[in-house]
């Protein structure tokens, strides 16, 4: 009989401090009517100074086991998808481990910037599907204000930090139907952080760069195609979708792609407002915080799309 991996458990973790589109006009020239306009946000959390990835990593994971009502001794996978990791090495995920009190799991990081939870998410799946693990811990974790450039108005006030995490267990009942997972290295320049540790100091800019216009064109295509992709290998058509969980990067690429797909807007998870982007926590942020709020439940089908530096993208198809 078949094995699928279903998702048992979601949680999320926002750091303490927020920051208010107001604040930011006192720090750079910018403003509250501008930011919310393009983008649709109107705040963003950032970490502590002496809190990393695997510390917002591990309130997330802690709520998510919770709601999975799975312990420490269940897990024996677990995957970090991060681009701002505690440290060059060990990866996130180790560190991640040993603060969980995980004892014996496989621990390795994803590294597909935005787009790393679904990266993550399909490379879990296989594992579950070939019985390699049981039950898995699916992270995403970002302190990305600690890689923005003050001196970048069209970037810095996009971003925020956070955490969110899944609990993926197997199962003989279908839960991820698919996941498909694209990437372009053509693109590398248009969004990137290229600075490198060497020699024990930094080489190269070791802050975040975008082209705008490009990822936002790219970006719109991408979701519109990864839908009837994810569409496609299942049979389905848009109206069979219950709810569209996007990389949370700009209210206006999401509801131009949802337009694009007829999906209606009460069909799509919007948290871009409240969270800014966080990379690769934005999705799983925006399945905990729709799950919470009573929106997506048991039987329910769940597209999510992602997009990020690469480019790397990628969509899951979930019934929950
Ligand atoms: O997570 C990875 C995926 N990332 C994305 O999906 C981001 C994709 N891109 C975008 O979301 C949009 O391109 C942005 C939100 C980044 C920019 O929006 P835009 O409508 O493309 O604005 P723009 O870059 O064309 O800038 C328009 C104007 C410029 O002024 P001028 O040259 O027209 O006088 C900018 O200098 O807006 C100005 N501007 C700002 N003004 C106030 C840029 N940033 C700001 C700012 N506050 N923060």
């Amino acid at each position: 009989m078949e094995t699928f991996a279903r998702i048992a458990g979601t949680g999320s973790y926002l750091p303490e401090r927020c920051v208010t589109n107001d604040d930011l006009a006192k720090l750079v020239d910018t403003n509250d009517e501008w930011i919310v306009s393009r983008t649709g946000i109107r705040m963003r959390h950032y970490a502590a100074e002496e809190q990393s990835a695997s510390d917002l990593a591990v309130f997330a994971c802690q709520r998510a086991m919770k709601a999975a009502r799975v312990d420490a001794g269940d897990i024996d996978l677990i995957i970090v998808a991060t681009s701002t990791p505690d440290m060059v090495f060990p990866s996130t995920a180790c560190i991640l481990q040993d603060k969980l009190g995980v004892k014996e799991a496989i621990a390795f990081d994803v590294q597909a910037v935005c787009a790393g939870f679904v990266y993550a998410l399909a490379t879990a799946d296989k594992f579950i599907r070939t019985g390699a693990a049981k039950c898995a811990l699916v992270v995403g974790a970002e302190v990305f204000s600690r890689i923005l450039n003050w001196q970048d108005r069209s970037t810095c006030v996009l971003f925020g930090d956070g955490a969110g995490a899944v609990v993926l267990k197997a199962s003989k009942e279908p839960g991820i139907l698919s996941t498909h997972l694209h990437a372009d290295g053509s693109y590398r320049g248009a969004l990137c952080t290229p600075g490198t540790v060497q020699n024990g100091a930094v080489r190269g800019n070791p802050v975040l760069a975008m082209e705008g216009s490009t990822v936002y064109k790219f970006a719109v295509k991408a979701f519109e195609d990864l839908a009837w992709e994810a569409l496609h290998a299942n049979g389905l058509q848009p109206e069979a979708i219950d709810w569209f969980v996007c990389h949370q990067a700009n209210q206006r690429i999401i509801m131009h792609a949802a337009k694009r797909l007829a999906f209606p807007d009460e069909k799509v998870v919007v948290t871009v407002d409240r969270h800014g982007n966080t990379s690769a926590a934005s999705v799983p942020l925006a399945l905990d915080v729709a799950v919470r709020e009573g929106k997506i439940k048991p039987g329910q089908t769940v597209l999510m799309a992602a997009l990020g530096g690469g480019f790397a993208w990628g969509a899951a198809l979930v019934k929950w």
